[in-house]
């Protein structure tokens, strides 16, 4: 993907000024095969994009950005109302017209249900096809749960892709990465320290146009370098990488904790034996949580989105966004049982890390209860402000623990 500096604006004829620079802009740079312009329209413009065989009519009710895929030449725009002098490019680049080759790394917890969203949310009569990469060793299984799963995404219509994300090179994963146009992360950080730093080298080696890395989690940028958690410092390495480039487009997808991470046993934050709340840090302290479900939905969402993309920045979704008081209440209420409250500070924490110094979960433990970059105000997510529904600290008790 390449970046065109085109922030000219289209004073004249806009269709025969079009043609003339994209025309000179193609023949120049001979790789372009497709060119991806956005095109800011005057309040109550209607346009009409003929682009190749493709006729698109966008039709705006308000000045805004909008993006119009347009494939090789010729090409040109008509504009119905003859508004021409109205009509400025303000971008262009090439290989971001369209989602048709979409590689998701991973089939796990989060992998699967993203998987199944951007199955769902495949636009009709478009020919995006859907890759997972799996190592081959699953794929060849003979494991029930592995076969099973393998046998739901071979009939979901997902091809699958031998790769082992430890063991290859990043030549080799870059090369396995090339054909396609958007890749999304879901392997976690289950591989092992280094693979997301590896996988992110990889993804901008092989240019591909756009990437969802594995950050499907608290705001590190927040967070900061050198917390407990010392895994956090990679996810900060690549949005460095990222941030530091303009060939790959990004998105980073920021759900705070998984919903039921809160209820894990080993978690120890709801404790359902003794009926305990173990507030980390204290009772005030706020968690924002989001079933992989909904993030499933959320990530496909912004995939896919129609209008303006998504591109380099941290999208906030939540499912809900709950103080641990509020969270003894919920399921005191939802449960009807008298539930214990215990804040474990951050000193006790400390302490307990100190005799285990290598356990992630007491890491895990200690960044939460510090209270940064683990929250966000769920009216200013990305869901609220398309008001998509998503699943409430109260509804998952009400229908998973009762
Ligand atoms: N915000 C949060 O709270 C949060 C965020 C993410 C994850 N989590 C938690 O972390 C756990 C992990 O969830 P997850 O969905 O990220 O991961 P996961 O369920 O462990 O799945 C990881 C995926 O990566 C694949 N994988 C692992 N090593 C690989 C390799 N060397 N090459 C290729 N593929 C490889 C696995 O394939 P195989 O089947 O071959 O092993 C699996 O498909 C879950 O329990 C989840 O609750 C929490």
């Amino acid at each position: 993907m390449a970046q065109y500096p085109v922030c000219m604006k289209y004073q004249v004829d806009l269709n025969a000024r079009l043609l003339t620079d994209v025309t000179f802009m193609h023949a120049k740079i001979m790789e372009i095969r497709r060119i991806y312009l956005k095109v800011r329209c005057r309040r109550g413009l209607l346009m009409n994009a003929l682009i190749s065989q493709w006729r698109m009519d966008y039709k705006r009710p308000s000045a805004t950005e909008y993006i119009l895929p347009c494939c090789s030449d010729p090409f040109s725009f008509h504009s119905q109302t003859n508004q021409y002098s109205q009509v400025q490019v303000i971008s262009s680049s090439t290989n971001m017209s369209t989602n048709e080759t979409i590689l998701v790394i991973g089939a796990g917890e989060l992998g699967m249900e993203i998987l199944r969203s951007l199955v769902k949310k495949t636009p009709s009569h478009s020919s995006t096809k859907i890759t997972v990469l799996l190592r081959f060793a699953t794929i060849d299984s003979h494991d029930s749960q592995k076969r099973k799963t393998t046998a739901e995404l071979r009939a979901l219509g997902i091809s699958l892709l031998a790769g082992d994300i430890v063991t290859a090179s990043t030549i080799e994963l870059s090369k396995l990465f090339e054909p396609f146009h958007t890749i999304v992360g879901c392997t976690g950080f289950s591989a092992g320290r280094s693979i997301q730093v590896k996988l992110a080298h990889a993804v901008l080696d092989a240019r591909v146009a756009r990437y969802f890395p594995w950050q499907f989690g608290v705001d590190y940028d927040v967070i900061g370098r050198g917390s407990a958690q010392d895994l956090f410092d990679e996810q900060l390495d690549v949005r460095d990488l990222l941030r530091g480039q303009s060939k790959t487009e990004w998105v980073i997808v920021s759900t705070g904790m998984f919903t039921s991470f809160l209820f894990e046993p080993w978690f120890g934050v709801v404790d359902l034996e003794t009926d305990t709340v173990h507030a980390l840090g204290s009772l005030e302290n706020q968690v924002t949580l989001t079933t992989p479900e909904d993030i499933g939905n959320l990530t496909a969402e912004i995939l896919f989105a129609d209008g303006p993309r998504t591109a380099n920045e941290v999208v906030f979704v939540a499912g809900d966004t709950v103080s641990y008081g509020q969270l003894a209440d919920i399921v005191e209420s939802v449960l009807g049982r008298n539930i214990k409250r215990t804040e474990w500070t951050v000193k006790i924490l400390e302490e307990e890390l100190k005799s285990d110094p290598s356990n992630l979960i007491r890491k895990y433990r200690i960044v939460f209860a510090k209270g940064k970059g683990v929250a966000w105000d769920i009216g200013k997510t990305y869901n609220a402000r398309k008001n998509m529904k998503v699943v409430s600290l109260k509804e998952w008790v009400s229908k998973n623990l009762k």
